[in-house]
C-alpha cells in the first residue's frame, strides 16, 4: 500500500494593482459617502487593475510571488488551477494564460468557477487530485479583475469591489500536516440574489456587471460560512479554540464581525484586510493568507482556517495545518 501522503502550503504570494481607488473617489463618481461606506461594509479603499492588466497578468505576479517564497522553479510545475469570476475570455482557460506567462512548457492548467468560494473550490480540487493522482507540485491561485464587471454607476455595488490575486504552492509530502481537511457545499436556489447576468450563452451581451440582493446575501453568508467553519473543523478532528487564525472571505466587517461572534473566537484571531481591498472575490482568502504569513501571524504548528461564501451559491472552509 503507497504511504499516506500530505499536502502542504509550501509557499503563498499576492499582487494587488497599484491603483487606488478610495471611498472619497467614490463620492466623486456616485451618490455615497465615506461614512455610509465606512459604516455598512468596513472598506476604505480597494484597488483598480490597469485597462491593459487582465486577471491572469495579476494572477500570475501573485504566481511568481508564491513560487519564490517556496523556493520552487515554475517550469517544476505539474497541475495549474485559477479560481476566478472573471476570466481573461472565455477561452483558453485563465490558468492557460497563466501557464504562459510563467514560461511553464507542460502542466494541466484550468479554471475553477465558485465565485467568492473559488479558492477554496479550487483548493480542494488540487488537494483531491494530488491525492489520486501522480502530481507532487500544483499551483492554486485566487485572481479577479471584478472592476471589469462593475457597474460604476450603481451605488449598491460599485463600492464594495476590488481587484487583486493570491495564490498558493501546494506539495504533496509524507510528512503529516497541511490542508488537514476541507468542505464545500452550493445550493442553486439562489441564483438569483447574486450573479452577472449578461454577457454568457443565456443573454449574451456587450455590457456585464453584477447584480446583487445586498440584504439576503448578508444573512445567507453569516449563515452558511458559520456552517462551514464548524463542518471543516470537525472533519478534521478540531475545535475553534485550537484556531490560531480564522481567514473568513472579505467581504464586508459586519459580516465578518457576526461570524467572529458565533464561533467563539477572539477578534485578534480573525483576520481583516477588507478596509484595504474590498471584496475580491476568489482572491481575498488567499491574499489574506499571503499577509498573515508576511506579518508573522501564521507560525510553524498553526492550525489555520479558511472559509469563504459567493454566487451560486457556494460556500466552503478548509482546516490547514502549518
Ligand atoms: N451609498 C449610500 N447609500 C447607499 C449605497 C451607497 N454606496 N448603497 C446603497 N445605498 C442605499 C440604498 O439605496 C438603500 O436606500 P433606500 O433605503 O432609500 O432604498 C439603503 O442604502 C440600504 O441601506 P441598508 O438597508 O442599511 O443597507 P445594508 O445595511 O443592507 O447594507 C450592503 C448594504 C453593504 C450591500 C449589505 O447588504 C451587504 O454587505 N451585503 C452583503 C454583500 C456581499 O457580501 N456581497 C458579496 C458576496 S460574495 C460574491 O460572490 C461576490
Amino acid at each position: 500500500m503507497p504511504a499516506k501522503s500530505f499536502i502542504h502550503i509550501m509557499g503563498t504570494g499576492a499582487y494587488i494593482p497599484a491603483k487606488v481607488l478610495t471611498n472619497h473617489d467614490l463620492v466623486k463618481m456616485v451618490d455615497t459617502s465615506d461614512e455610509w461606506i465606512t459604516t455598512r461594509t468596513g472598506i476604505k479603499e480597494r484597488h483598480v487593475a490597469a485597462r491593459d492588466e487582465a486577471s491572469s497578468d495579476l494572477a500570475a505576479q501573485a504566481a511568481r510571488r508564491a513560487l519564490d517564497n517556496a523556493g520552487v522553479r515554475a517550469d517544476a510545475i505539474e497541475l495549474l488551477i485559477v479560481a476566478t469570476a472573471t476570466p481573461d475570455m472565455f477561452f483558453p482557460s485563465t490558468a492557460c494564460f497563466v501557464q504562459k506567462a510563467l514560461g511553464i512548457k507542460e502542466a494541466v492548467s484550468f479554471d475553477v468557477s465558485a465565485a467568492c468560494s473559488g479558492f477554496l473550490y479550487a483548493l480542494e480540487t488540487a488537494k483531491a487530485l494530488m491525492e489520486s493522482g501522480s502530481y507532487k507540485l500544483a499551483l492554486v491561485i485566487g485572481a479577479e479583475k471584478l472592476s471589469s464587471i462593475t457597474n460604476w454607476e450603481d451605488r449598491n455595488t460599485c463600492v464594495l469591489f476590488g481587484d487583486g490575486a493570491g495564490a498558493a504552492v501546494l506539495q504533496k509530502r509524507q510528512t503529516p500536516g497541511g490542508i488537514l481537511s476541507t468542505y464545500l457545499r452550493s445550493d442553486a436556489n439562489h441564483t438569483d440574489i447574486l450573479n452577472v447576468p449578461g454577457g454568457g450563452s443565456r443573454a449574451p451581451a456587450t455590457k456585464a456587471a453584477i447584480h446583487m440582493d445586498g440584504k439576503e446575501v448578508f444573512k445567507l453568508a453569516v449563515h452558511k460560512m458559520i456552517s462551514a467553519a464548524e463542518q471543516a473543523l470537525k472533519r478534521a478532528g478540531k475545535k475553534d479554540s485550537d484556531l490560531a487564525l480564522l481567514i473568513p472571505h472579505q467581504a464586508n466587517l459586519r459580516i465578518i464581525e457576526a461570524i467572529a461572534q458565533r464561533v467563539h473566537i477572539p477578534r485578534d484571531r480573525v483576520f481583516v484586510n477588507v478596509d484595504k481591498y474590498g471584496n475580491m472575490s476568489a482572491a481575498t482568502t488567499i491574499v489574506a493568507l499571503d499577509e498573515a504569513r508576511r506579518q508573522g501571524r501564521v507560525r510553524k504548528g498553526d492550525l489555520v482556517e479558511l472559509i469563504a461564501f459567493g454566487a451560486g451559491l457556494t460556500w466552503g472552509a478548509a482546516v490547514i495545518q502549518f
